[in-house]
């Protein structure tokens, strides 16, 4: 494959990782002719994202977005009290995870399990259940389904068409998250409108249209600024990734790092182009 993440290695890659690894090198002594062989890259680390420091604006800006927020929440919990809010452990659902348990709101909180998440995020589970004192509701792929995609396409099928791709999407988010929103009369999600052009237009309240009951989107107007300042005045559980260079967080195969210059979602099915993404 021509795609790995930064921190992966590629598994053809017979490059050794220091000079005096190299039988070749050490046998024959040709210590100059293989440096010149070494791939320049692999001596260059790139400067990954980092989680953005806040400052004062975020601070004197955050008690009235979390009042706002509170408002907003308890105003879906009082029309829909069956709604649901589909986490997917990232810092903005964090968020609104920490918002509906402080006020004791009966909404359903559901996560779907793809069975490709990273340990660090599988892990967050765990970490929110005994903050929370709550048990999210996990939402698994159709075993068989799963497998038979497998069997047929391979285990990286993803990187070989969009189509594939979105097939696999499919199988392991769409059709579980369908089922978690089953007899919802709503649903939430932790999107927010800067996160990406094709997200511009988030309102408040939206209708889900396939499935023909109403969406909220309580944080659809913070910023990524507003996030972190949050997340640090209410000391939510975080995805380790996020020490690591990852400013979003998907499944395992189809998130890597990104550079401190990249857009945050660089790092999301990063060998599609931009117009195959959400
Ligand atoms: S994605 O389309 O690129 O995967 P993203 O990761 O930004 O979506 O998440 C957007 C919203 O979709 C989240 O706030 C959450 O509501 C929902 N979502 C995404 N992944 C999951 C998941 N694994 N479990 C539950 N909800 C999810
Ligand atoms: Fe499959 Fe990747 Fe989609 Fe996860 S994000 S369901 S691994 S294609």
């Amino acid at each position: 494959k021509a795609f790995f993440p930064l921190h992966a290695r590629p598994p053809d890659n017979n490059v050794p990782n220091k000079l005096s690894d190299d039988p070749f090198c050490r046998k024959r002594g040709r210590l100059k002719t293989k440096i010149k062989e070494q791939p320049t890259m692999s001596l260059f680390r790139p400067q990954l994202w980092t989680i953005p420091t806040t400052g004062e604006a975020e601070r004197r800006r955050l008690p009235k977005l979390t009042a706002t927020l509170e408002t907003r929440l308890k105003h879906i919990a009082r029309r829909y009290p069956q709604a649901v809010f589909a986490s997917s452990l990232a810092v903005e659902d964090m968020i609104v995870t920490d918002a509906i348990c402080r006020l004791k709101l009966p909404l359903r909180i559901i996560t779907l399990d793809t069975g490709k998440l990273n340990p660090e995020t599988a892990a967050l589970i765990t970490a929110v259940n005994v903050r929370y004192q709550t048990e999210l509701e996990v939402f698994h792929p159709d075993p068989e389904s799963a497998r038979q995609f497998e069997q047929e396409f391979g285990a990286t099928a993803m990187y070989d068409s969009v189509e594939l791709r979105r097939r696999c999407c499919h199988i392991r988010k769409i059709e579980p998250l369908n089922r978690a929103l089953k007899n919802a009369p709503a649903w939430l999600t932790g999107q927010r409108r800067s996160q990406s052009a094709t997200r511009s237009e988030l309102n408040f309240e939206e209708t889900d249209h396939s499935r023909n009951i109403a969406k909220f989107n309580p944080i659809f107007d913070w910023e990524e600024n507003d996030v972190w300042a949050y997340a640090q005045a209410y000391d939510v559980p975080l995805n380790a990734l996020y020490f690591q260079g990852y400013p979003s967080i998907g499944c395992e195969p189809c998130t890597r790092p990104v550079k401190a210059d990249e857009d945050i979602r660089a790092g999301r099915w990063w060998w599609e182009s931009k117009d195959s993404k959400e």
